[in-house]
């Protein structure tokens, strides 16, 4: 079979197409996938170009959805021909998240999806959302449970309340979808006033651009008629931060979960404080958490927003338009 190896250190001229032996068959509990499609993630990134120190023959990628095609005995999850997606802990099925780790991550501590099979543990996948692609179900596992969890399992969502995204990326247009879907007021930034118009087709109430406007934590106050929005999904770290506490309402939710704007700053204590703001540092999420976005999908029917498609063989092309920066929603490597 077709596998990528991250070779030398990393570095997206070091992606290496190599061919591996099929794995096997699947022994008791597990399954066997033929992986269909990945989706490019941040930290995916990280670990191609070496800035996640891997093995030298690290396959990469966390995300892998593709179709069912052998069942160990004791399977009870799949049974063969079901579009499968993989898990970003294998090992965190459900309730409070384990010590974090990436020892056993996808793509990290362990081989990844960027190869055509795995034998996995049947419970380091779920089910599909009905009728989804492979490559729309591969946009789930890091993406979407994050903006998820970050939402709805720690946020506690509900109709009618305020949430604010941030830029155009995976995380944030998942959050956008989610928040739409549990009737929510969103407004949505972007560096890009193309990508604000491409927001507000899906359905962004308010649209701000955080380079024009700086002082966006203000605007989106104002917006709020004073009061403040009640969810910021927070993937700029430090950078954004202050703008977030700004935004947000009297006991308003943070959810940080990216750095894309700085790893660290100061801590503004007193607005923190003052405002009883609930922050909540949160990495992804479990197998319990995507049963539930699965569910949730079924039922209200949103489809993730795809960015351009690249064959296996041109992961490191694909990284390279995910580094500059033009992409809108999720990069899909077919497999
Ligand atoms: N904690 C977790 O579990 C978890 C899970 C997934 C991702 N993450 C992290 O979350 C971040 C986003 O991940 P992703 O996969 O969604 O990335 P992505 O798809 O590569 O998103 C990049 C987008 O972020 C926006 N952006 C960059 N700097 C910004 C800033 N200063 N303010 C507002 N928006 C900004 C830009 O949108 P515009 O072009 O519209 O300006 C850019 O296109 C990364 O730091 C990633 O590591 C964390």
């Amino acid at each position: 079979m077709k596998a990528i190896e991250v070779h030398g250190g990393g570095g997206l001229d070091k992606l290496a197409l190599v061919e591996r032996a099929d794995p096997g068959e699947p022994g008791r509990g597990e399954i066997k996938v033929r992986i269909r499609a990945s989706s490019l993630n941040y930290h995916d990134l990280m670990v191609v170009k070496g800035m996640i120190p891997t093995p030298g023959d690290r396959v990469p990628m966390s995300d892998g959805a593709g179709e069912v095609v052998a069942v160990g005995e004791g399977v009870t999850d799949f049974k063969v021909g079901d579009l499968a997606v993989s898990t970003f802990f294998p090992d965190w099925l459900d309730g409070e998240p384990p010590e974090t780790s990436f020892n056993r991550v996808p793509g990290d501590g362990i081989d990844g999806y960027a190869r055509e099979q795995v034998i996995m543990p049947a419970t380091a996948f779920t089910q599909a959302p009905k009728g989804w692609s492979a490559a729309e179900a591969a946009t789930i596992t890091c993406a979407g449970v994050t903006a998820w969890r970050c939402l709805v399992a720690d946020g506690h969502l509900k109709a009618g309340e305020t949430v604010l995204v941030q830029g155009t990326g995976g995380v944030s247009i998942y959050a956008l979808q989610i928040a739409k879907a549990f009737g929510c007021e969103v407004i949505a930034t972007s560096s890009s006033d193309e990508k604000l118009e491409r927001l507000k087709a899906l359905g962004a109430d308010h649209l701000i651009n955080y380079k024009t406007t700086p002082g966006w934590g203000g605007k989106a106050r104002e917006l709020t008629n004073g009061r403040g929005v009640d969810h910021v999904v927070e993937i700029g770290g430090s950078g954004t931060m202050p703008q977030s506490i700004t935004a947000s309402r009297i006991g308003g939710h943070i959810g940080l979960i990216g750095v894309l704007a700085g790893y660290s700053g100061e801590i503004p204590t007193v607005a923190i404080m003052g405002k009883s703001i609930k922050l909540i540092g949160l990495t992804v999420g479990s197998r319990r958490h995507q049963q539930d976005m699965v569910r949730a999908i079924d039922v209200t029917g949103f489809r993730p927003v795809l960015d351009k498609h690249f064959p296996l063989a041109e992961l490191g092309a694909a990284f390279a338009h995910q580094e500059s920066g033009t992409h809108f929603g999720k990069i899909i490597v077919d497999i």
